[in-house]
């Protein structure tokens, strides 16, 4: 066990964890933030999709050990900058949700696609979008929000 310092929707918080703790568990478990989901635990579906300094991660494939205090970490509960409303309103317009699970993880992802790519094609969704996994097979509606958020 060690001793880290994490700052996680710009709150900084002590843990005590083995070093290959993944940062899901720390999210889930220390932080109490349980909107981050555990989908497969081995990078595959992007349910546990977070920010670590605005780039999508896959917080299930990310050890806490790789982790620095100054590094930032941003999880569903966290975003509330302007273009992540606009992200949050489109998927409430176009009712995306069937079940829901996956969909904190997709509109993680969408909000780092629209942030290096504003105007994204179809194509760029999809290729972008292409490892977060939904059962449900709301992809359709995904992408509308998307072309909604960014306009
Ligand atoms: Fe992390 Fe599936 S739970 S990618």
């Amino acid at each position: 066990m060690k001793e880290y310092t994490l700052n996680i929707n710009n709150k900084k918080i002590q843990v005590e964890a083995d070093p290959d703790t993944p940062l899901l568990w720390v999210i889930r478990d220390y932080a109490g933030l349980k909107g981050t989901k555990f989908g497969c635990g081995m990078g595959l579906c992007g349910a546990c999709t977070v920010h670590l300094n605005g780039q999508a991660i896959r917080s299930c494939q990310t050890p806490i050990s790789s982790l620095k205090a100054t590094s930032k970490i941003t999880t569903i509960e966290g975003i509330s900058t302007n273009i992540d409303h606009d992200v949050q309103k489109a998927w409430i317009q176009e009712q995306v949700p069937q079940c829901g699970y996956c969909q904190s993880g997709q509109i993680m992802s969408a909000v780092a696609l629209l942030k290096i790519n504003p105007k994204p094609t179809d194509e760029d969704i999809d290729t972008y979008m292409a490892g977060n996994i939904c059962r449900c097979g709301t992809y359709e509606r995904i992408r509308k929000a998307i072309h909604v958020a960014s306009n």
